[in-house]
């Protein structure tokens, strides 16, 4: 087998693409498929469509070269070693995953199939789909030797999500074919033998030719596992500290100096320790529910995962509770808002726990100004701005004349504000703050009253009153 490795990759979203450059980039041939005319049209003149660091230098590097953009899967199939399906795994009905779209894929990819190909879950999906893939291909007449399935899981984070691609903490290959495992080290090899590190150019990142990432072979049905059960401990440790947090509020205690003191132990590490207003976004979601069901469904108690979604739940209604009680009342309240995506870094508004908060202050009778660096075109297709809801140009015009301001994404620009221009421009200087992105004393001096997640409210004038200063 030569080293480049002939590609296709089914799905051109945030995994797909980013996967298939990333493919380029490591030296192989792809060919990236989307069902949808509109984006493969767009990539193929070089808008990449999402926001991602790397991304666009990267597509322009490689299109139309390495990397080729069509709707035809049937040519794609035939000319590849491994196809990858990365296409939607959305939550279905009662919290089941979705998989019609990679039933879809995978028909297509049976009428297609004339030599040897390595098919590969990209997409996170129940543990069992590989045996589902396997029966689809059988059931469209395709011999067992003219395939492998494959898991190999994604654990990119939208926002970095080439670096994470290129640097990755692991690569899980679960097979129960050696042929497979062989094609899919091979896929890998410029990372894993870091050889990817020392090229001119290569992408910055914590991996190096000394320290190259680790693949780990496991049986297929341990690494669609893998996947689940990540996301969904992820998912836990975020409800975990906002729980914690809760309760922080009712002794009066600091979050923050809490997750610290748990995070400097190495056993639970820091990361994933950040009070708010609960996790959202395209995976942990759905991933949870579907975890959830795959438990159910195999007669297994996994309730813990039930209390993980509740208190994310939970947390944002006890955001809207906080911004009721900074204002006594909701109805008539002009609010500024910053942040719309579900975190910072991308436009990916899927799931997004600032637009669920933003339709239901709109409910309560608020009017919004809000500001996103990159989520606002996306959030202007599901809340159409009108008479409750104006999208501003920045994180001023969203503060102007305001009763408060909200800050709902954790983009890190929003840490850095002009504290005195904000007081200057609200009407009533409050921030209620979803993402702790502000220490309380810094808002104090800045004359503004400061909500946040987990710590003891500071109001500017009950604290003025009580040193006696103003
Ligand atoms: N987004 C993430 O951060 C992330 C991270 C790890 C894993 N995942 C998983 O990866 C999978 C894809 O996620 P995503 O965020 O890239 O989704 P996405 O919705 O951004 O992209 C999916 C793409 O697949 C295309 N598609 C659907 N059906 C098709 C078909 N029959 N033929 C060709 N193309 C088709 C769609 O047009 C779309 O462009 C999901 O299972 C998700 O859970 C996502």
């Amino acid at each position: 087998m030569s080293n480049t490795i002939r590609i296709a990759v089914v799905g051109s979203g945030y995994v797909g693409l980013v996967a298939a450059v990333c493919f380029a980039e490591m030296g192989h041939n792809v060919i990236c498929v989307d069902n949808d005319q509109q984006k493969v049209d767009a990539l193929r003149s070089g808008d990449c469509l999402i926001h991602e660091a790397h991304l666009p230098e990267l597509l322009e590097r490689y299109r139309n070269s390495r990397v080729r953009f069509t709707n035809d899967l049937g040519e794609a199939t035939r000319g590849a070693d491994a196809v990858f399906i990365a296409v939607g795994t959305p939550q279905g009905d009662s919290g089941v995953a979705d998989l019609s779209y990679v039933e879809a894929v995978a028909s297509e990819i049976a009428r297609s199939l004339n030599s040897y190909t390595v098919i590969v879950e990209k997409s996170t999906v129940p543990v069992y789909t590989n045996e589902w893939i396997r029966r689809v291909m059988e059931r469209n007449g395709v011999a067992k030797h003219l395939f492998d399935v494959v898991s190999n899981p994604e654990f990119l984070r939208e926002g970095t999500a080439v670096r994470d691609f290129l640097h990755p903490d692991r690569i899980v290959v679960g097979t129960d074919s050696e042929r497979a495992a062989a094609v899919l080290s091979k896929i890998y090899e410029p990372l894993t033998s870091g050889g990817y590190y020392e090229q001119p150019g290569a992408i910055d990142g914590f991996c190096t030719s000394s320290e190259p990432p680790p693949l780990l072979l496991t049986s297929t049905k341990s690494a669609e596992i893998i996947k689940h059960a990540s996301n969904a401990f992820l998912a836990l440790k975020i409800s975990f500290i906002n729980a914690v947090s809760n309760l922080c509020e009712a002794a009066n205690a600091d979050v923050e100096q809490v997750a610290r003191g748990i995070g400097m132990d190495s056993r639970i590490g820091p990361r994933f320790l950040r009070p708010g207003i609960g996790y959202g976004g395209s995976c942990f979601p759905k991933d949870v529910a579907a975890f959830r069901c795959v438990a159910e469904e195999l007669g297994v108690d996994f309730s813990l995962l039930a209390e993980v979604e509740k208190v994310n739940k939970d947390q944002k209604i006890r955001f809207l509770n906080k911004v009721r009680s900074a204002l006594w009342t909701l109805r008539g309240k002009k609010l500024g808002v910053l942040g719309l995506s579900f975190k910072g870094g991308t436009d990916d508004i899927r799931e997004s726990p600032a637009i669920e908060l933003v339709r239901m202050l709109i409910a309560e009778g608020c009017s919004i100004r809000a500001f996103d660096p990159a989520a606002m075109t996306r959030a202007e297709h599901v809340l159409p701005a009108g008479s409750s809801l104006q999208y501003v140009s920045d994180e001023y015009a969203a503060s102007n004349d305001v009763d408060a301001l909200l800050i709902l994404t954790d983009w890190s620009e929003f840490g850095r504000l002009d504290l005195q221009r904000l007081n200057r421009l609200m009407r009533y200087p409050i921030v209620v703050d979803g993402r702790n992105l502000y220490e309380p004393d810094v808002m104090l001096k800045n004359g503004i009253t400061y909500f946040s997640v987990g710590r003891p409210t500071r109001h500017h004038m009950h604290e003025l009153a009580a040193t006696g200063t103003r």
